[in-house]
């Protein structure tokens, strides 16, 4: 058998003596307008969501991340707020919300919301007075003066693709926008500022929530002088316009750094409370965000596999590895595939590899995040332009992946429309197979769902897999294989991401403990042929039923990792 290592050994020997719920939990982010309608209005809603905590504990998933639920205009859905201590009409009232809190609590399920620092909707309060130069929140955004010659303040672009100042008289300005005109740029070297943010955070932490999920906490810190960005000499037409600059005045500065800081103090104000930021940025960079001192977010969002251009296994490993080989010590690790802003799995992987994904999610060394409905493995929907009440302000560019379709809804039973709503939902849905649909996948044994609840209730009863070290191991050609280390135990992992079968080995006295095709090898075996896209999880029968307590100290691991079997 062809067994050829291209990669060596390496791997981080480190396992926390008492991991907390986010290192050992899975995060399971829902898009509040598409997960279950309970009013009836073809919107999603936060009742909704507590009608679906049954679903979500019988996932065994551990925390759930919500995408903005703030009274909002919805010029980003959600993305521009206009006040950060309510609930967006749409979704309910406060008492909805510490209902909703409640049930997840009840059940063991942690509540994680979006915080949105870097801007506010146009339509905020504060963005009202601001617009007065006399006014003591004239600062509060970033106001300035034309150049000379009467145009804008610098070159900056906005993510969105177009210049991101906006003139408005009054006060006879420009107003920087780092996303839509909508959404204008809060001022963070204002301290009001900050602690107005600050002040949000402590109103939701004090209402039981466990933690932030940071919007692009990067772009907290811009060049104090607002200097222009240099040209990106690799752009070319085919490219967003967004990328035509190097934003290096526009964002990721020293002063985000300061700022991640001070969010991280709030969130330690409060006992086992957990900040995530996004981090749009290649890892190297997005991993200085755990801080000097691991004093920032406990878990930069890791997009290395939301942002591969090639599902290889070589291509798939070397992001691993170089993610790991970055990581700073003692930083604990995330994975996630996409979220509301990638497209959905199965229609960036195709179908024929979401279930290899469901098993490289939830085996790498990390907290995975998982996108409601992938589970499933929905597609992208189909948006028709007489179905879109809220363009999407990143296709309106007409350059730029349209998000929409990426936030169809959750689908639930072969009823009308498929159990999201009485009314007809606010997106399409993503497809009218009943197959696609949690009913329709429960009573399946060999359903993606069933095999992603399998994965999950392994990773959990599996301290290898949930907290343990991760070290690449050799593979046949086509094939990622990895090791889970735990002083309880190791497992292998083999990923073929290939098309033609392949062989690995069983080493004795282990067995295939999961495979994404569902069949178990004969016992004692000592090969394993994977089938095409197939990945299988090796290790010794006993290690299985060892929960992970967050309380049970697991002793340091040895210095090195005696040979397997
Ligand atoms: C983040 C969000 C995205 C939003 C943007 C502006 O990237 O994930 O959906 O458009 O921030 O708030």
């Amino acid at each position: 058998m062809e067994r050829t290592s291209r990669t060596g050994e390496r791997g981080k020997l480190w396992v926390p003596d008492e991991p907390t719920w986010w290192q050992r939990g899975i995060v399971y982010q829902i898009y509040p307008r598409s997960f279950r309608d309970a009013s009836g209005d073809g919107v999603g809603d936060l009742a909704g969501i507590r009608e679906k905590a049954d679903y979500l504990a019988w996932l065994g998933i551990d925390a759930v991340w919500l995408s903005p639920i703030y009274p909002s205009p919805d010029v980003d859905l959600g993305y521009d707020i206009s006040d950060y201590r309510d609930i967006h009409p749409a979704f309910g009232t406060l008492e909805d919300f510490d209902a909703l809190v409640a049930a997840l609590h009840e059940r063991g399920i942690k509540l994680i919301l979006d915080l949105v620092p870097n801007h506010t909707s146009d339509q905020h309060p504060w963005f009202f007075e601001s617009r007065d130069p006399e006014s003591a929140r004239h600062d509060w955004y970033v106001w300035r003066e034309g150049r000379p010659d009467g145009s804008r303040p610098n070159n900056w672009v906005s993510y969105f693709g177009e210049p991101a100042w906006r003139y408005l008289d009054p006060p006879g300005k420009w107003y920087l926008h780092s996303f839509d005109p909508g959404q204008p740029d809060l001022n963070w070297d204002n301290p009001q500022v900050q602690e107005a943010i600050h002040d949000a955070m402590r109103f939701w932490l004090d209402r039981g929530v466990d933690g932030f999920r940071v919007d692009v906490l990067w772009l907290l810190g811009k060049d104090p002088e607002l200097r222009d960005n240099p040209p990106n000499p690799d752009w070319h037409d085919a490219l967003p316009s967004r990328l035509m600059l190097n934003r290096v005045h526009s964002e990721d500065g020293p002063d985000a750094h300061d700022r991640a800081r001070s969010l991280r103090a709030v969130i330690d104000e409060y006992p086992d409370r957990v900040m995530i930021a996004e981090m749009v940025l290649p890892p190297a960079r997005a991993v200085t965000y755990h801080g000097a001192d691991l004093d920032e977010a406990h878990m930069p969002h890791n997009f290395a596999l939301a942002e591969l251009p090639e599902w290889t296994a070589d291509a798939v490993r070397a992001e691993v590895e170089a993610y790991e080989a970055v990581l700073p010590e003692g930083a604990w690790p995330n994975w996630l595939l996409g979220d509301h802003d990638f497209p959905r799995i199965a229609s960036r992987v195709g179908p024929e590899r979401v279930r290899l994904l469901h098993m490289l999610l939830l085996t790498l060394r990390g907290t995975p995040t998982w996108y409601y409905g992938d589970e499933l493995g929905l597609p992208n929907a189909v948006v028709p332009p007489s179905k879109v009440g809220f363009p999407d302000p990143q296709a309106a560019l007409g350059t730029e992946l349209d998000r929409l379709p990426v936030r169809s809804p959750m689908q639930w039973s072969r009823g009308p429309n498929a159990g999201f709503s009485e009314a007809e939902p606010w997106l399409p849905l993503a497809s009218d197979n009943p197959a696609m649909t949690v009913e329709g996948q429960r009573q399946d044994s060999d359903s993606v769902l069933n095999l992603f609840r399998s994965l999950v209730r392994l990773r959990k009863e599996t301290p290898a897999l949930a907290v343990g070290a991760y070290r690449t191991v050799p593979a046949p050609d086509g094939v990622f294989s990895f090791e889970r280390y735990h002083p309880d135990g190791r497992v292998q992992v083999h990923l073929n991401f290939g098309e033609g079968p392949r062989e690995v080995e069983i080493p004795e006295d282990q067995e295939v403990v999961l495979s994404t095709a569902g069949k178990a090898a004969p016992p004692r075996a000592e090969r394993l042929e994977l089938r095409g896209h197939e990945g299988a999880i090796i290790g010794r029968p006993e290690q299985r039923g060892g929960k992970v307590k967050g309380s049970r100290p697991t002793g340091p691991l040895p210095s090195t990792v005696p040979p397997s079997g």
